[in-house]
């Protein structure tokens, strides 16, 4: 077809290893190709969507009334921590990859990480290892980063996602001209989503070698979710499971609120679990999906998967992950599609999947600024890498924050606060307009401070506002 005539082409612009590389992407990328001209109409047929059963989601703490075994360090060391790092920091108004910005007393992502897991090695005396899946616009920069913990107690190990070409969505063909990334060839290719992890991980080499360290399961994780520590419960139960009936996967879910409305959910459909993200709805059903009532939980993409089982499936080829169509409009204006998968949707495909609903606090993702400013502030308390709620604060839940556009970026977000407010009290903060924080700012109640255009308003070292509008011209 004129699609692998173009993809051959493409290979003949290079020789060497990078034309190797993109070879075993482009197999991939085939095999994604296709199905996506195969499929007709809907993934899912509404009408064959059913609730899943009590017993496949199970409730976190069932899990934990199991307790735990003297053989915690035996299972740990079975353990692979696998944290998605091919993604960018474009929507938070970053260059370069999202896991180095610092989130906390100078520490980044990527350092939260590794403090975690150093310190879990060291408590139990075990070697769990980390891993990064990293995409051709992270690698670098990660790398760069990775020198300075080679004296860690932590075995750290990277591989690469695929790299596809984007395709015009008019001739369905590569808008790539040749194997190079520079220029306008930069925006000719993308990583292809998470669900890439099956391939990449396996054509690395990295799963079979970890598999044959005596590896049994990868605990996988988005880096920009500081509650997905490694939980030793969860780890248990997949452990404790007899041989014959081995949990293959297990999906952390967690129960939607009004703010959450657009994460995947688990439902059972031909007798299997399965994700159903948003992009798989039809029209009609949106509001549905959405609705709180009818779809409870949503996917934390905290997953915790047996190796083996994706060698299996990796080389039956049966994963067969629902596609998502990502549209894009590149800087000249051309119109372009890329192919995309997520690794929630391969669950339908392994053996005794299950789902656990765990407390919200394992889900403490950071997208924008706002999730930061929380992050930040004196509502969590940094314990050994690891996040937790202060116990100061009366209620559990976090204040709701949204910060106007001004703070979007990182940079001018850090601009505006000359240090982070006291936000112990805080339920609710709107900002909007040319706003800054002078130093030992605290926030309590419900908080709306907004500067019309062409206003400022600069909050004075020291002030308290409880419950209160502020708008105006108010510069001090
Ligand atoms: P996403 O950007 O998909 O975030 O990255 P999300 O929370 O699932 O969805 P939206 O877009 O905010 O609604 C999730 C994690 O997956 C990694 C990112 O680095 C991040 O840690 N990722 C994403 C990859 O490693 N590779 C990809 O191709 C895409």
């Amino acid at each position: 077809t004129s699609m692998h005539a173009e993809l051959e082409k493409l290979l003949n612009t290079s020789k060497g290893t990078e034309r190797e590389i993109s070879r075993k992407d482009f197999d991939g990328f085939k095999k994604l190709f296709h199905r996506f001209l195969q499929a007709k109409g809907p993934s899912v047929n509404w009408e064959k969507i059913n609730k899943p059963p009590e017993d496949l989601i199970l409730p976190y703490e069932k899990i934990k009334d199991q307790g735990l075994p003297d053989s915690v360090a035996a299972s740990l060391n079975k353990l692979v921590v696998v944290k998605l790092n091919g993604g960018l920091g474009t929507s938070m108004g970053c260059k370069g990859p999202k896991s180095v910005i610092s989130v906390r007393n100078e520490n980044t992502f990527l350092d939260l990480t590794v403090h975690q897991i150093e310190h879990l090695n060291k408590t139990f005396n075990v070697e769990v290892p980390l891993v990064l899946m990293n995409s051709f616009n992270t690698d670098e920069d990660t790398k760069k980063i990775l020198q300075k913990y080679t004296h860690h107690r932590v075995n750290i190990h990277t591989f690469n996602q695929s790299r596809y070409p984007r395709i015009n969505k008019e001739s369905l063909l590569p808008v790539a001209k040749d194997l190079g990334m520079q220029g306008e060839q930069a925006d000719a290719w993308y990583p292809p989503g998470h669900g890439d992890i099956y391939a990449s991980f396996y054509n690395s080499g990295l799963l079979d070698k970890l598999i044959a360290e005596g590896k049994e399961y990868i605990f996988v994780s988005n880096i920009d979710n500081l509650g997905a520590t490694v939980d030793l419960f969860i780890l248990n139960h997949l452990m404790s499971q007899p041989k014959d009936k081995r949990c293959e996967f297990i999906m952390e879910v967690t129960d939607k609120t009004r703010a959450d409305v657009k994460g995947g959910t688990l439902i059972h459909y031909d007798d299997k679990l399965r994700l159903l993200e948003i992009a798989q709805v039809p029209k009609a059903h949106v509001d549905e999906f959405k609705s709180v009532t009818k779809f409870k939980i949503f996917n934390t993409n905290n997953l915790w998967i047996s190796l083996s089982a994706i060698k299996r499936l990796h080389e039956q080829n049966s994963m067969d992950m629902e596609i998502i169509v990502n549209p894009k409009t590149l800087d000249g204006g051309l119109n372009v599609i890329q192919l995309e998968t997520a690794v929630g949707a391969a669950i339908k495909a392994f053996d005794n999947a299950l789902g656990v609903n765990v407390p919200r606090s394992r889900f403490l993702p950071v997208k924008t600024s706002s999730d930061l400013l929380l992050v930040m502030s004196n509502l969590y308390s940094l314990d050994a890498g690891s996040l937790t709620m202060s116990k100061k604060r009366e209620f559990p839940s976090t204040p709701h924050v949204k910060l106007g556009s001004s703070f979007t970026k990182v940079q001018d977000y850090l601009t505006r606060f000359e240090n982070i407010p006291d936000m112990l009290e805080l339920d609710h903060l709107t900002v909007s307009g040319d706003v800054t924080f002078g130093k030992n700012v605290s926030l309590k109640g419900t908080v709306i401070i907004i500067a019309n255009h062409g206003d400022r308003i600069d909050i004075p070292a020291g002030a308290v506002l409880e419950n209160k509008i502020v708008s105006g011209n108010l510069r001090i």
